[in-house]
């Protein structure tokens, strides 16, 4: 990859891993990158105003309705219209069709909260708990046409303690996602440049 990396960011709700992706490549801890657009699937996503005070573009592309392969033709149009290297997802809650793994094979990264591949899909911090791990963490991954199962870029660990609710282990887990996603992103880069 010669030149900026940009990076497309998928959203659907808060956000919050976006604005720390967003945060570290403006503080050059994600070198040769910018992100370029964040799009979300919900117009109410609390992520998509917090990312225009950053002035980054944001567009929503609604589902209303339609069919996945529909939806997702119409953001891989919007990602290829604003040459977009690498895809993030953010808290993006539906799975992409195959179409849209094929346009950006092995260039869309994922972040799920649970060390893969243990609890995969929905609740994974609810699906910790009631496996009573003593430890569980976050993992970004590539997406391909598996739930969750693409190959694994970067983990880290989180204790769980024996008086954590959902709300308790979900927020240790998010400070740690919060500085992973951006380390994997810079790691992946880093790899892509040297090719
Ligand atoms: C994060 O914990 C992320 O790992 C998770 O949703 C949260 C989004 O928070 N993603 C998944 O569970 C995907 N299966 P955010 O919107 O504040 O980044």
């Amino acid at each position: 990859m010669i030149g900026l990396a940009r990076i497309g960011i998928l959203i659907s709700g808060r956000g919050s891993n976006m604005i720390a992706l967003a945060d570290a490549v403006r503080a050059g801890r994600v070198p040769n990158a910018q992100v370029a657009v964040v799009i979300s699937d919900q117009p109410d996503a609390a992520g998509l105003a917090r990312a225009k005070e950053r002035g980054i573009e944001t567009l929503v592309v609604e589902r209303r309705g339609r069919k996945r392969a529909e939806h997702d033709r119409e953001i891989i149009a919007a990602l290829n219209e604003r040459n977009i290297d690498l895809v993030c997802l953010a808290g993006y809650m539906r799975v992409l069709s195959s179409e849209f793994i094929e346009a950006f094979r092995g260039r869309i990264l994922n972040i799920h909260p649970s060390l893969l591949p243990s609890f995969p899909g929905l609740d994974a911090q609810q699906q910790a708990l009631e496996h009573e791990v003593k430890w569980t963490g976050c993992t970004v991954h590539f997406v391909d046409e598996t739930l969750d199962g693409g190959p694994i870029i970067a983990q880290r660990a989180v204790p769980v303690s024996d008086d954590d609710t959902v709300e308790s282990l979900s927020a240790r887990i998010l400070e740690q996602e919060h500085e992973l996603y951006s380390e994997a992103v810079a790691l992946v880069l880093n790899n892509n440049h040297r090719d």
